[in-house]
C-alpha cells in the first residue's frame, strides 16, 4: 500500500500543502474529518484564508478527546476556533459528543458513521507512531466491524479518547497525513517506509481504494 510522500522545506509549507487539499476538498462539497493536536491549526487557519465556502461540506473527526466541547483539550474546539469561526459553516458539522462517558459517546459517533462516505480524512502522527485515537499494539487496531470506538489515552492528555477504527479511516478516498517537526521522524520513518507494523499504527492506515499521501518538511522526512 504505497505513500505518496510530499516532503517541502517547513512546516509553514507543509501546513499551506495540506491547507489547500482540505481548501479544495471543502468547495467540492467532500465529507471531510479532520485530525486533532497541534500540528493541523496552521492547516486550518489557512485552509479558511484560502477558501471561505465550506458550505457544501460535511466534517468529522478522526478522533477526540472525552471532554466537553469548550474545553481546551476538545478536537472540536481546534477546529471551531482555527477554520469553522473563519468560514461559512459546514452543511454537516458531526461532532463527537466528547461531554458523555465514552461508552454513550463511541456509541452514538459509531451510530453516525453508519452509512457515512468520507472523501478526504486529515491526519496527524504521534513521536511513538499512533494515528488519531490509535495507539501502538492496542485491542482498538483489530476492530473490523465498528467504525468509532472508546479508547484510554497512551499520551497527554491522559483522558478517555474516541477514535474512528482504522476499517473507518481506510474507507476515505483520501487518506491525507499532515507531519512536521524532527520528533516525529523516527515515528515517520517506520510509519511511511517501514512494514505494516501494530507497533506503529500510522503503518497500518491506508485508503483501502484511494489514495494515501503524507505531506512532511524536512525534519520530519529525515529517516525516510
Ligand atoms: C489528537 C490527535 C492525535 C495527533 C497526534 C499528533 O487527538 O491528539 O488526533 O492523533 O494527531 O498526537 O499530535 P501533534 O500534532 O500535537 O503532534
Amino acid at each position: 500500500m504505497t505513500v505518496e510522500l510530499v516532503v517541502v522545506p517547513t512546516a509553514e509549507e507543509a501546513a499551506r500543502e495540506a491547507a489547500q487539499r482540505l481548501a479544495q476538498a471543502a468547495f467540492a462539497g467532500s465529507a471531510i474529518a479532520l485530525a486533532g493536536g497541534s500540528t493541523p491549526r496552521r492547516a486550518y487557519e489557512l485552509a479558511a484564508q484560502i477558501e471561505r465556502d465550506w458550505s457544501r461540506a460535511s466534517i468529522w473527526w478522526g478522533d477526540e478527546r472525552c471532554v466537553p466541547p469548550d474545553d481546551p483539550r476538545s478536537n472540536y474546539l481546534l477546529v471551531q476556533e482555527a477554520l469553522l469561526a473563519g468560514v461559512d459553516r459546514p452543511r454537516e458539522v458531526h461532532r463527537i459528543p466528547g461531554e458523555l462517558d465514552p461508552t454513550a459517546a463511541a456509541d452514538a459517533y459509531d451510530r453516525e458513521l453508519d452509512g457515512a462516505e468520507l472523501d478526504l480524512v486529515l491526519l496527524g502522527l504521534g513521536p511513538d507512531g499512533h494515528t488519531a485515537s490509535l495507539f501502538p499494539n492496542a485491542p482498538t487496531l483489530d476492530e473490523r466491524f465498528r467504525r468509532a470506538v472508546e479508547t484510554e489515552a497512551r499520551l497527554e492528555p491522559f483522558v478517555p479518547r474516541v477514535t474512528m477504527t482504522i476499517p473507518a479511516l481506510a474507507s476515505a478516498a483520501d487518506v491525507l497525513f499532515l507531519v512536521t517537526g524532527a520528533e516525529k521522524a523516527d515515528a515517520a520513518g517506520r510509519a511511511f517506509a517501514g512494514a505494516p507494523d501494530p507497533a506503529t499504527p500510522a503503518s497500518l492506515v491506508r485508503s483501502a481504494e484511494g489514495k494515501t499521501a503524507a505531506v512532511l518538511d524536512s525534519a520530519a522526512a529525515e529517516r525516510i
